[in-house]
């Protein structure tokens, strides 16, 4: 895919085609769960279970799932907003829990950025864009003060918002929310990091200008070699960006491969039944959809079994009692799926679009 976006890149800072096989970010065996409850009755809300993935140089990988599935933990966790339960979490090699345990050093923090599905809501009412994007430059140290206006004009530049110098001096509320998504990933540039984890950063935008923020994002990891965690609810927008999606369903990713791959070959019943959700004008009306039946089973009494079992169509004996174990459907692709329709011993079912 080409970017639309044809924002020159400041001097000295391009890199060179990304190295789509260099691992920046690794997490193994993410696990999160929140005690609630009272001290009579203590519950625990199992809100991540078991993840693991990686993120190379310039590669974005996409977090697809319903509300509640645990995408937005995934992110905190990784950019140390909370500690995990279980698991680890390892940049360029460093396994950073062990090593920096208490808090993220001031270099994880610069490596690791983060936006927000809400554009207005992290930015400062009272502080003039300009303002927003010199504060992590000094905190970073990463330009001389001298030099300061002129590399918050060069990132406003960079991501779109022209003239640089009339878009610094404005307030947060004198901008649209497409404006304000670019300011938030202007800053979050500003201190040249590895990885962005953005959190549903298109989904409060309006359709029309959604494009030219995931186009950025498409230009950054291309042109800088960023790597991306993008979020969201829309398997439609993973598709469009993401070169690796994982589907999640109640804190566990239950499939994930290419996501080319994916969308042609979906093998568990949660990912065909999000595919069947995308609206496809050519199916029209008579198109047999996918219905979510049954319901979602509380995060503090998760089924022994497969958690999707309650509202799978496909449902075994077996899915009700055993959680099922990742199983490799196309090593090349890095192709898995957690779905006893795939068990060791049973030949991977063709996917059908149900
Ligand atoms: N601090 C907390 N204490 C207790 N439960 C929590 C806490 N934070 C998150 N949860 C629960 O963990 C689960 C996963 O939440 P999370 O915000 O990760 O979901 P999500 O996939 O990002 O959903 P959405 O698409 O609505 O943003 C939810 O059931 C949520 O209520
Ligand atoms: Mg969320």
């Amino acid at each position: 895919m080409t970017s639309s976006m044809n924002q020159p890149v400041p001097t000295g800072e391009q890199s060179s085609i990304p190295e789509m096989s260099e691992v920046v970010l690794e997490v193994r065996n993410l696990t999160k769960h929140f005690p609630v409850g009272s001290f009579f009755r203590p519950k625990t809300v199992k809100a991540l279970n078991d993840v693991s993935f990686t993120i190379s140089r310039g590669q974005v990988v996409a977090l697809v799932g319903e509300s509640g599935s645990g995408k937005s933990t995934t992110a905190r966790l990784i950019s140390r907003l909370m500690p995990p339960t279980s698991g680890e979490i390892i940049l360029r090699g460093k396994n950073v829990l062990k090593t920096e345990p208490v808090h993220p050093s001031l270099s994880y923090r610069k490596e690791i950025q983060m936006i927000f599905q809400d554009p207005f809501g992290s930015l400062n009412p009272v502080h003039t864009i300009g303002h927003h994007i010199e504060r992590p430059l000094a905190i970073h140290k990463m330009v001389r003060p001298s030099k300061s206006l002129e590399r918050v004009h060069e990132l406003l530049e960079t991501v779109g918002l022209t003239p640089p110098d009339e878009a610094a001096r404005k307030y947060p509320y004198q901008m649209s929310g497409g404006q304000r998504q670019r300011v938030a990933i202007a800053r979050a540039l500003a201190v040249e990091p590895e990885i962005i984890l953005a959190d549903e950063p298109i989904s409060m935008l309006d359709v029309s200008i959604r494009m030219g923020v995931l186009n950025l994002m498409e230009q950054l990891k291309e042109e800088r070699g960023i790597g991306f965690l993008y979020i969201t609810h829309d398997l439609a927008s993973a598709r469009y960006i993401g070169d690796r999606t994982m589907v999640m369903y109640t804190g566990y990713v239950v499939e994930a491969a290419e996501s080319r791959e994916l969308m042609e070959q979906p093998a568990h019943p949660y990912t065909q039944m999000l595919m069947n959700a995308i609206p496809n004008p050519a199916g029209g009306l008579l198109r047999k959809k996918a219905e979510a039946r049954g319901e979602i089973p509380s995060l503090t009494d998760l089924p022994p079994g497969c958690p999707f079992a309650t509202r799978c169509p496909k449902v075994l004996e077996i899915c009700k009692n055993v959680m099922p174990e990742k199983e490799y459907l196309k090593q090349d692709r890095d192709h898995w799926v957690r779905c006893h329709l795939y068990g060791s011993g049973q030949e991977p079912t063709p996917a059908t679009i149900f």
